[in-house]
């Protein structure tokens, strides 16, 4: 509503100064922000009555006294007393729960906050003392078609939802020693509820896609012999001039042979958890909850890596992600042997605007995709 009023007073005022219209353009923005700071008012208020903890021990344990909590200790079972899935064959409270809270607790935590803040630390180090990787030759101006529409669709969906999911997977591990305290309870029981809800439901929604985004580029991620040699020359920062590479380098047939492996175990272990209906004992859970922990944690902070490689790390890498096209000369640098095979089809710039234009009155640029 209020970025539609925004909207309607944006084109009242044409004559205006270009910053105030420019202001004016940004105001929608303003008004999503109000609307989610009113929405999440609205919920504290219905996480307030959830943080009421005589309430809670009302709905969390209802009419369980003393004495049962000590017959369910005890190894006693009875029709009360067992585990509620029905292949499990001991009691509501057992031994194997604290193992599982003291690896997550004492090692999974603690171990993936130093594995993912080390890795900001490293790229920070990183970027202080080496700095951006720019062209060794000035651009040629003339551009290369690299990612169609539909795979940057496919990978800003996918990185959407893997950068989503890590944040609500850092807030469900580490989430409580920082807001609880800077926000208190109602806040925080808010934030916790929405991350579980997130993280639940997206889950599923980023396994399918990583799949198809896996099985997309599979074709160009077949490790090859020249892989070696980059990984010799450290991408290109050891040693003199360019390691060998074709459509994808060797840094990122990594990355994509860590999500084909490492991402699909974290994808399965989700799925154990996210569907305890299917008749997986309490044990496979806690071990599908390890699992899924260290290889997300594992992955986040790998991503973190790809992230910085793939922006501010690299001169023109981004550009190719986002507009679909490289320059001939980044091609060269980074994938000369992929340049090879397609510096015939480099176009102008006004030739790359006129196959945007085609494009967008429904003509196809598929024609020039190399891959
Ligand atoms: C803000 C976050 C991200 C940025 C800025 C980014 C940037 C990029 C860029 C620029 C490329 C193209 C490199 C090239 O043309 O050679 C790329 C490729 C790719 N990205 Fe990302 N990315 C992000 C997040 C992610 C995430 C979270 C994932 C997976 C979970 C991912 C998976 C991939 C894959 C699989 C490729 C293809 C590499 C190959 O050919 O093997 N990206 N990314």
């Amino acid at each position: 509503m209020t970025s539609m009023t925004i909207t309607t007073t944006t084109s009242q005022v044409p004559s205006q100064a270009p910053w105030l219209r420019a202001f004016f353009q940004r105001c929608w923005r303003v008004g999503i922000l109000l609307l989610l700071v009113v929405a999440s008012l609205g919920m504290s208020q219905l996480a307030v009555a959830q943080a009421d903890t005589d309430r809670e021990m009302v709905t969390a344990a209802p009419g369980i006294s003393a004495d049962q909590w000590r017959q369910v200790r005890s190894g006693e079972t009875g029709p009360n007393y067992r585990d509620s899935r029905f292949d499990s064959n001991y009691n509501l409270i057992n031994s194997s729960g604290e193992t599982w809270r003291q690896i997550r607790n004492r090692w999974v935590s603690p171990f993936g906050l130093i594995t993912v803040g080390g890795m900001i630390a490293v790229i920070a180090l990183f970027y202080f003392i080496v700095g951006r990787k720019h062209l060794d030759e000035p651009r040629t101006g003339r551009k290369l078609f690299r990612w169609s529409l539909l795979m940057r669709s496919l990978h800003w969906t996918v990185a959407t939802l893997f950068i989503t999911l890590a944040l609500t997977g850092l807030n469900l591990l580490f989430g409580k020693f920082v807001f609880r305290t800077l926000f208190g309870d109602a806040v925080w029981a808010w934030m916790i509820s929405a991350s579980k809800v997130l993280h639940n439901y997206l889950g599923p929604v980023f396994g399918i896609l990583l799949v198809v985004l896996l099985l997309k580029l599979l074709k160009d991620n077949i490790p090859k012999k020249h892989d070696l040699q980059w990984f010799k020359m450290g991408g290109g920062l050891v040693g003199k001039g360019h390691p060998d590479a074709g459509f994808a380098n060797g840094g990122e047939k990594a990355w994509y042979w860590l999500l084909a492996t490492a991402g699909l175990v974290v994808v399965a272990s989700g799925f154990v958890l996210d569907f305890p209906n299917y008749g997986q004992g309490r044990d496979t859970m806690q071990w599908a909850n390890i699992i899924h922990a260290v290889g997300a944690l594992g992955l986040t902070a790998v991503a973190l890596g790809h992230i910085y490689i793939g922006t501010v790390g690299t001169e023109g890498s981004l550009e190719g992600m986002t507009t679909g096209y490289v320059d001939e000369t980044w091609a060269k640098e980074h994938h000369n042997l992929w340049y090879e095979e397609v510096k015939d089809q480099a176009l102008s710039e006004e030739e790359v605007a006129a196959q945007k234009a085609g494009s967008s009155s429904g003509g196809d640029v598929s024609a020039t995709k190399p891959s």
